[in-house]
């Protein structure tokens, strides 16, 4: 155990479930950055690593794992790519990128997330309604995680329905164990009788079950992971995309006068609001990271939101700015658990973005912006927003 005291901070301890934290992160993220950019939480019984360089090093290097037979995702989706190392790992994701090509993303966005995101904006416009933002959130990237994966798209509903105790749980909500575990159950049944119907429609569950070694259990967890990982954070993305735009009118006038800065746009929203604050990992060995010792199998918090705001790396770094031309942000982590669909949420991201400025003229709040806020999917939930709408081009 260190010998200074790597507890203390400029409001005690750091406490993930505080609501004030959850709101407002960035003072605490910046002291710890500054004074101490590894510490050890009691609460949390981790390590906690802030800083671009010192967040890269600990998930790029083989010194940190995300293998432990205890950890929460592990629980809720069953051992997946997300918590295996090795050969295991290796082949769930070699068998999955073969379908997020960037080549194959592009024509997925263009004949798939386009169609969808148009139909349901048109929807929504039409409706006038003032929650657009999170219905576009909650409903788009489940509908395109389903085609991705070769799914009905009747069949999203009752997935999202399904997904939440799983989504809760991993998320740190009190939900009980027994809830997700009898969800699980349902999940791997509707998996289960999905491969067994045999489909051959180049969707990510048919290459999966198709793949020689990878086994049914693999296939079915890898599935359930897809479908978490896949939504959860492109509506959190989604919702602090339209939050940020909301804020910012000249934001939104300067995208509609010129699409093309659209991909800076989307990169700078998830370089400043990652969906996702905090990765998992676990010392493989007793190990030293800047000076500290952490022993053999603890966890170690890497909060990649911390990372995307280190001064080091992006000048002025609470200020949004999507002129930038820093380094690529860690919204997405790095090394050999990258984010795997990293190019398909941000190409959805785009895709929103284009669909909104061929039909909005400009988005004014009403009322105050909600703050982005949460525990680990991190969004602006309850936006309501006015779309005074454009005549089409
Ligand atoms: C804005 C949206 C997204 C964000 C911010 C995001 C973020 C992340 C991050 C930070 C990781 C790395 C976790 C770690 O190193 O411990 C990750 C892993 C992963 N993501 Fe995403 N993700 C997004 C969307 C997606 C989508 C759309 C998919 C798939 C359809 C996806 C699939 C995965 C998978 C399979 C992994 C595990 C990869 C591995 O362990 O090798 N993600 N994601």
């Amino acid at each position: 155990m260190p010998t200074v005291d790597l507890t203390a901070g400029p409001a005690g301890e750091l406490n993930f479930a505080d609501p004030v934290f959850q709101t407002n992160p960035w003072p605490l993220y910046d002291w710890h950055r500054e004074h101490q950019p590894v510490s050890y939480v009691p609460a949390l019984e981790s390590y906690f690593v802030v800083g671009y360089d010192l967040v890269r090093r600990v998930v790029t290097s083989p010194d940190f794992t995300v293998y432990h037979p205890f950890r929460t995702s592990r629980r809720a989706f069953g051992p997946s790519m997300l918590d295996q190392e090795g050969s295991a790992h290796t082949r769930a994701r070699a068998a999955t990128a073969g379908v997020l090509r960037p080549r194959k993303v592009a024509a997925f966005a263009r004949d798939i997330i386009a169609p969808l995101a148009a139909a349901m904006l048109d929807d929504l416009l039409a409706d006038a309604r003032p929650d657009l933002a999170d219905r576009l959130a909650t409903a788009l990237p489940m509908r395109v995680v389903c085609r991705f994966m070769g799914l009905p798209d009747g069949d999203a509903e009752w997935l999202h329905e399904a997904m939440r105790p799983l989504v809760e749980y991993v998320d740190h909500a009190p939900v009980p164990l027994a809830a997700v575990v009898q969800r699980r159950r349902e999940l791997a049944a509707y998996f289960r009788s999905r491969i067994a119907a045999g489909t051959d429609d180049g969707g990510i569950l048919a290459v999966l079950a198709a793949d020689e070694v990878l086994t049914e259990a693999d296939v079915v967890n890898n599935a359930i992971l897809l479908l978490a990982a896949g939504t959860e954070t492109t509506a959190a993305a989604i919702s602090n995309l339209f939050a940020r735009l909301a804020a910012d009118p000249a934001l939104y006038a300067g995208v509609a006068a010129d699409p093309t800065l659209i991909p800076a746009v989307v990169a700078e929203t998830l370089r400043h609001e990652p969906p996702l604050h905090v990765t998992l990992r676990f010392a493989a060995a007793d190990v030293e990271l800047a000076g500290v010792p952490i022993p053999r199998a603890t966890p170690v918090q890497v909060c990649l939101a911390a990372a995307n705001r280190d001064p080091a790396i992006y000048p002025d770094p609470h200020r949004f700015d999507h002129t930038r031309r820093d380094r690529p942000s860690l919204a997405f982590g790095a090394g050999r658990h990258v984010c795997l669909g990293m190019g398909l949420a941000q190409t959805e991201l785009e895709v929103v973005l284009e669909a909104l400025v061929e039909r909005v003229a400009e988005v004014h709040p009403l009322g105050p912006v909600p703050p982005v806020r949460g525990r680990g999917f991190r969004a602006a939930s309850g936006l309501r927003l006015d779309c005074r709408p454009r005549s089409r081009r």
